[in-house]
Formats: C-alpha cells, sequence, structure tokens
C-alpha cells in the first residue's frame, strides 16, 4: 500500500542523483549512467557509490549512500539482484523519493518474491520505483539522462515510454539519427511500481510534451491504463506499439466472447477506442511521432492533393481513402481557385494535376493558393522528376514555402525521382520537413493527424452517459449467491432468464414445466409455435444433449419433443439430473446478433458484438470496448464490424433498431462492471428487429469467476 507517494515531478527533475554501482571501467553499466548523466549536463547533485570509492568522470565517488550529507531524490541501482535490496534499504536513510532499479533478476525470470519485498519496503519509506530491469530514464526538464542509453539526445517535445529494453535503447538512438526532439524517456521494464499509467497521468499536463509514444509488451492494470489514455488522448496524441499480436487463442475459450478473438484484437479495439494510434512498425511510429509534434491541429477535414503526375496523385488518393483522410470536392471552387495555374490539359478535380511541364513558380503559385483558401484545411503536395524538372531548386522552394506557413496549415510532401531527389528528401527531413520519397508514408501521417482530430471532435458531442439504464443489481447479486452456494459456475436457463429481467431486457415469454402435463399447460398459456429446452446443471450445451425442439406448431408435437427431450439426454448422460423443461415462445425471425461481456486478463471488464451465424463463427467479424462505455463508443462499435451494412437494411429490407442494440450492449457491460462474481454472459443470438421493433434476447449464457 501506497500511503505516502513522492511527488512524481522529482521523477522529471531531481534535485540530486545517487548512482550505486558507480564504477571506473568503462565497460560497465554504472559508469556508463554517470557518463550519460554528466554527458546530459544535469545541473543537480551527482553521487557516485561504489565502496571502493576514488573518482569517476571527475565526480568524487562515495563508498556508501550514508557518506552523502544531506537528502538525495533519485538513486540509480546497478548493482546485482542479490545486493539490491539492501542498497534500497540505505535509499530510505537518505529520503530517497524514486528508485531506478537497472538490475535484472527480478519478476521476469520468477524472482518474484525479492521484486515484492523491494517495492513494499520502497512505500513503507515513503519511495516508488521504476523497473526494475530497465535502461534508466531521460528527461528535458532536469535535464538529465540517467540512463546507459544513447549519450547524445536531441531535446523536444515527443515523450517515449518503453517496456522493451533493447527495442527501447534502439528507438532512443533512432530518435538522434531521425532528428526527433525528446522531452521525455522512461523504461519501465517489469513494471514492479511505476506503470504507463502512472507516467500517462503526469504527462497529461506535461508542458514539454506534445506527442507520447510507448512501446508495450503486455498490459498489467488495463482498466487503469484505459481511463488515464481516455484523458490523455483529448489533450495530446499517443502513439502505441504493441508486440505480440500472434498470441490469438491464448485467451481461455470459455465463452465465444473470450475464444473469439486473440488478445490482439481486443487490445487494437480497445486503443481506438481510447483514441490512441496504433502503429504497425517502429518506423511508421517514429514518422508519425515527428509528424505530429511539428504539426498545427487542422481546422477542418478538407485536404488538397497537388501533383505534377496524375499517377502519383492517384496513389494519394488511394492512400488518402485507406487512412481516412477527406478530399476536398467542390468542383465550383476547386476551378474557381485554381484554374490559372492549371493548364487546359491538367485535372482541377482534387488532385490538383499541374502536369508534367509544371515549373516552380506553377507549384509555388498553387500552394499558395491552397494555403490562402479558407475551405482546404490541409495540403499533400507531390511531384516526380520530369524532363524539365528542377531538381537543384526545388529543396529551396520546399522550405521557403514550408518554413512560412508550418504553423498555419498542416503540409506533407512526397517527391518521387533520382539520386537528386532522394538527396534533397535526406536534407529536407533532417531539417524537420516532412517529406518522403514514399506517398503512403506521406499520407499516412495525415492519417494519424486526422485520426487525433476525429478523437477530438467525438469528444465534444455531449452524449447521454450509460449510467442511465436501470438494472438490478440487487437481485442479480442474490440469484448468483445462489448458485455459488450450489457449487455451479454457470447459471440454469431460468436463472439467466431472471438475471435478463433484472437488466430489462426483452426475453421471450417462457415458463419451466416440471412434468409433460405442465409442459402443454405452458405451451397452450403462451401459444403456438414453441420452443422447449432442456434445464439441468448437468448440461451446459443443450443442442448437443439434444435437449432442444424447436418450431413446435401443436399439443401433439409438444408432447413428443418433451419424451424426444428426456429420452435424449437420459442417453446423453444417464446419471443426468433434469430440473425441468423451459418452454418457450417461439420468436420471430429477424437478424441474429452476439452481445457478451466478460472479465478480460489483461483489460478487465470488456463488451463484445457480432453478428451471428458464419458471419461471428467463420469470419470472426467482431468488435470489442473496454468497459464503461458511452453510448458513441457503443455505436462506433456497431459501425467497426465488417457486416454492419447489413444493419442498415439490405435487399429491400429496412434498417435494423440499432438503439436497441446500443442499449443491450449497455446493459451487459453494467452487469459485468457491477457484479463482481460474473466473469461471462453472452446472449446469443440477440435478434434484432426493424427500427424502433426492438431486439429480443433468445438465450443468455452466464458464466460465473472461480475465485
Ligand atoms: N553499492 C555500491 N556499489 C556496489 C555495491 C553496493 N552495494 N555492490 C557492488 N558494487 C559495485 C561493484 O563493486 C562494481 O564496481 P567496480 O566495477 O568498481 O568493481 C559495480 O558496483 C557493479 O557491480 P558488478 O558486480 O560488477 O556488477 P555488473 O556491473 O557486472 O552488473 C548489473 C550489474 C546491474 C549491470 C547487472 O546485474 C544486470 O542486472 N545487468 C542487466 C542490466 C539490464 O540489462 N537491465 C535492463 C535493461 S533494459
Amino acid at each position: 500500500m501506497v500511503n505516502n507517494k513522492p511527488n512524481i515531478k522529482y521523477l522529471f527533475k531531481p534535485r540530486s542523483v545517487a548512482i550505486i554501482g558507480a564504477s571506473q571501467s568503462k565497460n560497465k553499466i554504472g559508469y556508463q549512467i554517470v557518463e550519460n548523466i554528466k554527458c546530459s549536463k544535469y545541473p543537480g547533485k551527482v553521487y557516485p557509490i561504489n565502496p571502493k570509492g576514488g573518482k569517476v568522470l571527475g565526480f568524487k565517488i562515495y563508498k556508501s549512500m550514508r557518506e552523502i550529507n544531506g537528502n538525495v531524490d533519485l538513486a540509480c541501482i546497478a548493482i546485482p539482484a542479490k545486493y539490491t535490496f539492501e542498497a534500497v534499504k540505505t535509499c530510505a536513510e537518505k529520503n530517497v523519493k524514486f528508485l531506478i532499479i537497472i538490475t535484472s533478476g527480478f519478476s521476469e525470470i520468477g524472482n518474484i518474491e525479492e521484486e515484492r519485498k523491494i517495492v513494499n519496503y520502497a512505500h513503507i519509506h515513503g519511495m516508488q520505483v521504476l523497473g526494475p530491469n530497465i535502461f534508466g530514464i531521460y528527461s528535458s526538464m532536469a535535464p538529465i539522462n540517467a540512463s546507459f542509453g544513447p549519450s547524445e539526445v536531441i531535446s523536444g517535445n515527443v515523450a517515449l515510454i518503453t517496456q522493451s529494453g533493447a527495442i527501447g535503447v534502439a528507438m532512443f538512438g533512432k530518435t538522434k539519427s531521425e532528428n526527433i526532439g525528446l522531452s521525455t524517456v522512461i523504461s519501465v521494464g517489469n513494471k514492479s511500481d511505476i506503470d504507463e499509467a502512472d507516467l500517462l497521468e503526469y504527462l497529461i499536463l506535461h508542458k514539454e510534451t506534445k506527442v507520447i509514444l510507448m512501446y508495450i509488451e503486455g498490459i498489467k492494470h488495463g482498466d487503469k491504463l484505459v481511463s488515464v489514455l481516455k484523458k490523455t488522448t483529448v489533450k495530446k496524441p499517443v502513439i502505441v506499439i504493441k508486440s505480440g499480436s500472434s498470441k490469438r487463442g491464448a485467451l481461455a475459450a470459455a465463452s465465444h466472447t473470450g475464444s473469439l478473438a486473440g488478445a490482439d484484437e481486443i487490445f487494437s479495439d480497445i486503443m481506438e477506442q481510447c483514441g490512441v494510434l496504433r502503429a504497425e512498425s517502429i518506423e511508421e511510429a517514429l514518422i508519425w511521432c515527428k509528424f505530429l509534434s511539428n504539426t498545427p491541429t487542422p481546422r477542418g477535414e478538407n485536404a488538397i492533393i497537388i501533383t505534377n503526375g496524375g499517377g502519383i496523385g492517384v496513389m494519394a488518393a488511394d492512400a488518402c481513402e485507406k487512412y481516412g483522410v477527406n478530399l476536398y470536392d467542390d468542383i465550383n471552387i476547386l476551378k474557381k481557385s485554381f484554374s490559372n495555374v492549371v493548364p487546359e490539359f491538367g485535372s482541377l478535380k482534387n488532385p490538383i494535376d499541374l502536369t508534367g511541364p509544371a515549373t516552380l513558380s506553377d507549384y509555388e503559385n498553387a500552394l499558395n493558393i491552397a494555403i490562402k483558401k479558407r475551405d482546404i484545411h490541409s495540403i499533400i503536395c507531390l511531384g516526380c522528376e520530369t524532363a524539365g524538372f528542377e531538381v537543384e531548386k526545388f529543396p529551396k522552394l520546399i522550405d521557403k514555402i514550408y518554413s512560412k506557413n508550418k504553423s498555419t496549415k498542416p503540409m506533407i510532401f512526397s517527391f518521387l525521382g533520382g539520386i537528386g531527389i532522394e538527396k534533397s528528401i535526406s536534407d529536407l527531413r533532417h531539417q524537420g520537413i516532412p517529406i518522403f520519397s514514399d506517398v503512403y508514408s506521406a499520407v499516412s501521417c495525415f492519417g494519424a493527424m486526422y485520426f487525433n482530430y476525429h478523437n477530438l471532435k467525438s469528444q465534444e458531442i455531449i452524449e447521454k452517459n450509460s449510467d442511465e439504464v436501470n438494472i438490478d443489481i440487487k437481485v442479480i447479486n442474490d440469484i448468483v449467491k445462489n448458485v455459488l452456494k450450489e457449487n455451479r459456475q454457470f447459471l440454469l436457463s431460468h436463472e439467466a432468464s431472471a438475471v435478463m429481467k433484472a437488466t430489462e431486457m426483452q426475453m421471450p415469454q417462457s415458463y419451466i414445466s416440471r412434468n409433460i402435463n405442465e409442459a402443454v399447460k405452458y405451451a397452450n398459456k403462451i401459444g403456438y409455435p414453441v420452443v422447449m429446452k432442456i434445464v439441468s446443471k448437468d448440461i451446459i450445451h443443450k443442442s448437443d444433449a439434444g435437449g432442444v425442439a424447436l418450431d413446435l406448431e401443436n399439443e401433439n408435437e409438444v408432447l413428443d419433443a418433451y419424451q424426444a427431450i428426456m429420452h435424449n439426454c437420459r442417453r446423453y448422460k444417464p446419471d443426468v439430473k433434469i430440473t425441468g423443461v423451459e418452454i418457450a415462445e417461439m420468436i420471430p425471425k429477424g437478424t441474429e446478433t452476439i452481445v457478451g461481456a466478460r472479465r478480460d486478463k489483461s483489460f478487465g471488464p470488456i463488451v463484445m458484438f457480432g453478428l451471428g451465424g458464419i458471419y461471428v463463427e467463420v469470419m470472426k467479424d467482431v468488435s470489442f470496448r473496454a468497459v464503461p462505455i458511452t453510448k458513441r463508443e457503443a455505436m462506433s462499435m456497431i459501425k467497426e464490424i465488417k457486416s454492419y451494412p447489413l444493419l442498415l437494411g439490405v435487399r429491400g429490407e429496412g434498417r435494423k433498431d440499432i438503439n436497441s442494440i446500443i442499449d443491450t450492449i449497455i446493459r451487459l457491460s453494467k452487469v459485468i462492471l457491477e457484479c463482481d462474481s460474473i466473469s461471462d454472459i453472452e446472449v446469443n443470438p440477440l435478434v434484432v428487429y426493424e427500427e424502433n421493433k426492438g431486439v429480443k434476447a433468445v438465450d443468455a449464457r452466464i458464466l460465473l469467476s472461480k475465485e
């Protein structure tokens, strides 16, 4: 338990730092950290610690922490794991606020106890732990580079949080060659104490940080991360790279909701829900970071392409479609604005094609028109090295236009050509101009920019909250308690129906018959056709046991079905204990969907939606969101499935009742959020009727947690 957490600003701006394990040997990590601290021109007090004493890089080496006069804010520990705990104890004596434990050999190799012992001790003594198993921290605020990463760092406005050591160090190094300025680099390693969410919470209001890049391998407290990410992305863009996309099927397949997607699909969907950009590669992530940290926010959706080649223009238009960039298409305004700079054989439709012979002055004129036009919000400038293209002069023009307008309108450039063009691209990029030889890389930056733009816009829409739905949690908890008393981990169908009733969801009318006469009585009461289903705690998969009969039209069919169900189930499991047979209304046909909610290992409560039948079984066409969920988020998860157009109505059918699906998703999300004992709920099928005609939850499966 943390009862006296130190102020996190001292992690980023410590007044003094001790390096435990500071060595005079150049090949030791304890030496490299002192060297980096020195290179970063850290203005605070530096205390290298080593029992041998002496000097390192001009600093006096203290034989122990006890030799230091006064307190220390930050201690960097780089000694073997078996000595670390003792060193932590000496840090407590000097009122250290943050421990940066570089050392490996803790929970990552199963040494969980030692790691816990250190964290507990640290907390009791008012310290927090970064790591262990990390390469350290860089912070431009201090400035301090207390890491064994690269010593040459460009300070700037990108924050990098990384779980991976090696990749993190490599990315840290690559920022220099890519000319990306950093506000902070934090290696989180085993995340024994401080994790990404804690750091994001601080970075939300960190003036020095404009863009946050995270490299994640695994998530420990996903629910905490989700809530911080949602708050962060409305303030600044967050880009994530996550490895481990092949963990498909690793989740326990207790229900569809659990088995339909691997952890990676859930991760992707939830990141999108949080407004986080997911990059597919480190290169893409760095390109986006650099672009987003230097570009202004667009004032609107309308992008324009200016090109001297039709082909490259079409490629850019394709890329715009792929990355969700909207091309301005008011042909009258385009004609009026650009007809003076486009020859008759060029094109005034967006892409604006200046054609092959276009001169640099044609480019300049066209770009200036686009910059001045209020209805045009962002500019993609393309070029191919044609016969007369002024290769030597074009960098100067790009530099001039970009430097003058970079803070007013987002601009991106892509040029294709020989060695001269490539060299110019490399030089211009080094100057910080967003120019690429690959059109897709260029447009992907606009894709990232507009993803953030849309995220911000959608947050502005005032919406009704999920809290409005009424569900009777007490009734649900009482049902669950009774089931747990019987040592069962699943609800029988009448119990599941009672839970659904408590959530105020529309279920088919149904009764449990204890004998054949009751079966007939209830069928007559409901009216034909009816459905019959076995109710037994020994049978979960009712159809597999022959325990289901559909579409029964009259008394005789009910009598026959009752006997058949009894016979089948007794043959399926000779010692079966049968509670009864459920007689239910056979509901009219509609569009079958699945709505589920479950407790995910990484993210905690999540919800799932998909269309029934082959869409879910074969195509795995489902979407996920973390809970709690708003109506807007529920709508976005419905829209996200590929089969969404079927809900809008095809072949003369009307639009389906999407509002009722949203309502169902929100109700289930509330149950999973508030009833701790429930691990999985799945309504399958949820039959959806046409607009305003509602939905019916035909079958509900509810599983309970083992704990
Ligand atoms: N206080 C101060 N100094 C101490 C000490 C203590 N309690 N105990 C040992 N030292 C000194 C040693 O004498 C040595 O100094 P020297 O070079 O003058 O002899 C120095 O600290 C380092 O100790 P050493 O035993 O030589 O360890 P090392 O440098 O070989 O390894 C680690 C230490 C932390 C680097 C190593 O245990 C480790 O964990 N490596 C992996 C780090 C890593 O990859 N982290 C994750 C990156 S993402």
